[in-house]
């Protein structure tokens, strides 16, 4: 018989300040923001995306991310990041202290255009121009998201030879940079054993030293934890998810937030794994984040009464 055996510790990358928020149209006063983020790192977060640098008509709720970046710069714990879609994203993160960017590609061809207004090509060509302006300045760090991974919205499944491609020639361009791939479950839609096949066969062909593994996933199909725990055992050292389960997009119904913290939290707990992060007062903070007005939320364990969760 063979046991699996829990890894000692897992990353947990909070991302309900980037992804969560920016699925409510209506811009949200900072200070709102501001103390949702404070609650998280009461908890215990540590690594946060805090939002991106994007075009404030195409998002205009990232627009503050600047000002909620100064608001937490002087915590030196503290490992922020933000996501850009291209060069100019990445040199206003570094202008406003950010020491970790989060480039994102999507492997399907229709979601990059929707997304970011341009071929996967010239995301990689950008993705060589940031990787050089990462190499000169100290003491930064590249995570790439692949979004679509999995499925997209356009093309349905896909597999991972499409993700090859992109995450082979990302390589090539990092040129021995370090750097921390999250295979992304943009709609939700991924399985458990997909996960595992593609992390699998991906880390098969790219494993070398300095790249780390991360999975980003939703749970529109209700299958963000087991996804998560999929990637954990074929890999991923990190994985993203949003307090609450804050996100979705009101134009896209059906469609669900990350992965809900807690729920993953009380998963990786349940196997004695390492994350730093204190679960009642992270389900403080998701009844802070479930107030916001407009949010969407999805989050088993704050259903669950209090009491029965520790
Ligand atoms: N941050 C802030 N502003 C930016 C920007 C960035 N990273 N990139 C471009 N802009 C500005 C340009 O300066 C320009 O401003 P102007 O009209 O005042 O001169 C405007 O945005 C349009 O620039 P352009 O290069 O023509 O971009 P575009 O209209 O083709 O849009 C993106 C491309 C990538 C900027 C836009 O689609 C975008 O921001 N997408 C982000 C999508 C996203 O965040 N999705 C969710 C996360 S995965
Ligand atoms: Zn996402």
């Amino acid at each position: 018989m063979t046991l699996l055996t829990p890894p000692a510790s897992v990353e947990i990358v909070e991302v309900a300040p980037r992804d969560g928020f920016q699925s409510i149209r209506d811009p949200l006063p900072t200070a709102d923001k501001q103390r949702c983020i404070e609650a998280l790192v009461d908890a215990g977060i540590t690594r946060l995306e805090i939002g991106s640098f994007v075009s404030p008509r195409a998002i205009p709720q990232m627009a503050d991310t600047g000002e909620l970046i100064a608001a937490f710069a002087d915590r030196p714990s503290l490992r922020l990041s933000a996501l850009v879609p291209n060069l100019k994203g990445a040199e206003l993160a570094l202008e406003h202290g950010i020491r970790e960017v989060v480039y994102v590609i999507s492997v399907s061809e229709s979601h990059n255009r929707g997304n970011v207004r341009r071929s996967v090509d010239e995301s990689l060509e950008d993705l060589g121009r940031v990787i050089e302006r990462l190499r000169q300045t100290e003491g930064t760090r590249l995570r790439l998201d692949l979004g679509t991974c999995f499925d997209c919205p356009y093309e349905a499944t896909i597999g991972w030879q499409q993700v090859d491609r992109v995450l082979g020639q990302a390589i090539h361009l990092a040129d021995g940079l370090p750097m921390e791939v999250a295979l992304c479950d943009t709609t939700g839609r991924a399985t458990p054993y997909q996960v595992a096949d593609h992390f699998t066969r991906l880390r098969e062909r790219h494993a070398r030293e300095g790249l780390a593994w991360a999975f980003h996933g939703h749970d529109t199909f209700g299958m963000g934890v087991a996804n998560a725990l999929f990637a954990i055992h074929h890999g991923a050292t990190a994985v993203d998810s949003a307090c609450a389960g804050l996100g979705g997009c009101p134009f896209a119904p059906g469609a669900t937030g990350n992965t809900a913290t807690e729920d993953l939290l009380y998963a990786l707990q349940g196997g004695g794994v390492a994350t730093g992060i204190d679960l009642p007062s992270l389900l403080e903070a998701a009844d802070r984040i479930a107030a916001l007005p407009g949010g969407q939320t999805a989050s088993h364990l704050r259903q669950v009464p209090r009491e029965r969760v520790s």
